[in-house]
């Protein structure tokens, strides 16, 4: 039997991506029509190798949203526009004109945005000594912060916000219905932004499709990983208190726990591309044309990269997870991410006395759909 089966063993990153690196770490599966990389070296390779392509949206409409294709159009018209989306030299154009605004330097110049949209959202749950982790403070975190770096109106905030949401669910649900919201999302946030932002001449080595697109893919899909690796960070700590207790008595450790958590529960534990060419790896030959998924979840716990790599450790180093990926793609947001990460860390686990799971409340993790993981809801308690 295929050990990637089900979804959630898809997600498995201790024991059916382990056995796969195991036995047959370039796996062709037949259920899913596509191939599954877990060492390591081989993702990492994977990520740099340019007869792997990014420019998957049209084939991924294709291949799982074939019947609703109409409802996709203004999706794929924007998406296919994002610099996610692209190769060669068309990536490498619109990196360097979107990227100049996430430099270290500036990401840094946001710190008291960032600090002073957890301090409100922390306000209001402070008194109730109890917080939903997930739809309290982690998922509306990121849009108010990027909201306001990209100077979306106060007015405006509530609509637009409904927007990410719909827009950043694409391809994690396949039912008529998100697909459509998701769709029809994309272009109100295409019009809102052509008319309220955009006022001034582009960039004058993109057009405004491009820019717009780019724009978008930032507040979706940077909210929807940072949003869950914050929901999986808080739960790895409380579910290793030793791990926790060491955190609060060596307050520097905070960028190895960020990092740790980046590696051990990814919230983008599987990366897809489309081989151009005939490849041939580790023994076997990926077909031009076919689906190769980079299994970063794996990758992260090889044994070959990491020392026990099952254990979750604070104090690791080195520790070269591919959580961003690595290579052209390697995420833009990745420094902006690491300061939410630490800074969310550290105002729940020091402001917010006592903080563990809620013992009456189910949590739900979430890992459908085959992008993202973490959890649809995450209850906590904390003195109040
Ligand atoms: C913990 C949070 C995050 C994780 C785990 C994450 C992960 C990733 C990964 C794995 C990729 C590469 C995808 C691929 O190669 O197909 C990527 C790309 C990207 N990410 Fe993130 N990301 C996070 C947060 C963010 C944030 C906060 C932003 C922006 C505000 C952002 C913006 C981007 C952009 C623009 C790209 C495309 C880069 C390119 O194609 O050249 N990400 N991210």
């Amino acid at each position: 039997m295929d050990p990637l089966s089900s979804l959630a063993s898809l997600f498995d990153a201790s024991r059916a991506h382990a056995r796969l690196r195991q036995t047959d770490p370039v796996h062709w599966s037949e259920q899913l029509q596509c191939w599954f990389l877990t060492r390591y070296e081989d993702v990492a390779h994977a990520f740099r190798d340019p007869r792997l392509s990014s420019a998957r949206s049209e084939l991924f409409i294709a291949r799982y949203l074939a019947d609703k294709a109409s409802l996709t159009r203004d999706y794929l018209r924007l998406s296919k526009r994002s610099m996610l989306m692209t190769d060669g030299a068309d990536h490498a154009r619109l990196r360097k004109e979107y990227g100049t605004g996430f430099t270290h330097a500036f990401v840094k110049s946001w710190r008291p945005v960032v600090a002073r949209v957890m301090d409100e959202l922390l306000a209001a749950v402070r008194d109730q000594g109890r917080m939903e982790l997930v739809s309290d403070f982690s998922a509306p975190l990121v849009p108010l912060i990027l909201m306001e770096l990209f100077d979306i109106p106060t007015k405006d905030r509530k609509r637009f916000r409904t927007w990410i949401d719909a827009a950043g669910k694409f391809g994690n649900v396949l039912e008529a219905g998100p697909v459509r919201r998701a769709n029809d999302s994309m272009r109100r946030m295409e019009k809102y932004l052509l008319r309220h932002l955009l006022r001034n001449e582009p960039e004058e080595r993109m057009d405004v499709t491009e820019l717009i697109s780019n724009v978008i893919l930032t507040l979706t899909a940077g909210y929807v990983a940072t949003s869950d690796q914050l929901s999986t960070g808080v739960y790895n700590l409380l579910i290793h208190p030793n791990q926790r207790l060491l955190l609060r008595e060596r307050p520097e450790l905070l960028t190895g726990a960020v990092e740790e958590v980046l590696r051990y529960t990814p919230s983008a534990p599987l990366i897809y591309r489309i081989a151009l060419d005939d490849i041939p790896m580790g023994g076997k030959v990926l077909r031009s044309g076919q689906w190769v998924c980079l299994a970063v979840a794996a990758a992260n716990r090889d044994p070959t990269a990491f020392h026990e790599p099952d254990c979750f450790d604070i104090t690791r180093k080195p520790n070269r997870h591919l959580s961003f990926a690595s290579g052209p793609h390697t995420c833009l947001g990745a420094a902006l991410a690491r300061q939410v990460l630490a800074r969310g860390l550290e105002v729940l686990f020091h402001s917010q006395p006592g903080l563990r799971l809620d013992p009456e409340r189910s949590r739900q993790p979430k890992f459908n759909g085959g992008i993202f993981y973490g959890f649809h809801s995450l209850p906590l308690v904390f003195s109040s």
